[in-house]
């Protein structure tokens, strides 16, 4: 990124004097890089340009008729192995919207996303930083479960991703969490791996929505020792939306 455009993005972000807070206080902090969200077309995530053209799909669309658009949808396969469709869940004014990769087993069941084991923490990653899951919006790139919870394959991004855009046009949230690195690729257009993505400001789509990408609360049930890392993704993002 130019160095002229890196000094609007902090303008307006009010970002020239970044300092990271610590439980102690104000420590010094590197200052905050502002990243480009959408560097590398990727093979295994949407390019962002695609996604910005197919941003237009469902333009105009109010809730109640992408939620019915959603729920009819026969736009990739997965339609036939889903038992319901997930649209997302939470407060439609809310200043923060939590991206997940796709709907697991309890989600395909109960047509809510992160309703499992991996949604309980993630509840508590959000009262950690003051929020209840009633504050938040949260969503998944994906609106149907892939059998035996694979990844997302690129048709499937490709086609549900204009579903979420258009939620995000509707909602205009002031952070974006994405967590785990499938949400965070398929939302940025990169291969880069998460820790490569993590502790940045990324902008999302036309709407340039500030993003934070942290770890998905699932590999953070296989991996505690992570959550050290996660705990400061989270912190990161307080800040970042409290610059807003
Ligand atoms: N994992 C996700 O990424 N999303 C869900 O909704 C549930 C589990």
């Amino acid at each position: 990124m130019n160095s002229q455009l890196r000094r609007e993005y902090l303008d307006a972000l009010g970002l020239k004097t970044w300092t990271l807070r610590t439980a102690h206080g104000t420590a010094d902090a590197p200052s905050l890089e502002i990243a480009s969200g959408a560097t590398s077309a990727a093979p295994a995530a949407v390019p962002a340009p695609a996604r910005d053209v197919s941003a237009m799909r469902e333009a105009g669309v109010d809730w109640d008729e992408l939620r019915a658009r959603v729920a009819a949808c026969t736009r990739c396969s997965l339609s036939a192995t889903r038992t319901q469709t997930v649209f997302g869940v939470g407060n439609p004014h809310a200043d923060w919207l939590i991206v997940g990769e796709a709907p697991g087993a309890e989600e395909d069941r109960r047509g809510e996303p992160f309703v499992g084991r991996a949604g309980q923490l993630l509840n508590s990653m959000l009262h950690a930083i003051g929020l209840a899951r009633e504050q938040v919006y949260i969503a998944n790139v994906l609106k149907c479960r892939p059998p035996g919870n694979r990844d997302p394959n690129l048709t499937e991004a490709a086609e549900c991703l204009p579903y979420l855009e258009r939620q995000i046009a509707l909602l205009k949230p002031k952070i974006m969490l994405a967590v785990g690195r499938i949400a965070a690729q398929n939302l940025l257009g990169t291969e880069k791996t998460l820790g490569a993505l993590r502790q940045q400001v990324h902008r999302f789509g036309l709407s340039q929505v500030p993003l934070v990408v942290t770890y998905h609360p699932a590999y953070l049930l296989r991996t505690p020792t992570e959550k050290r890392k996660a705990w400061e993704d989270l912190k990161f993002a307080r800040d970042v939306i409290s610059r807003v």
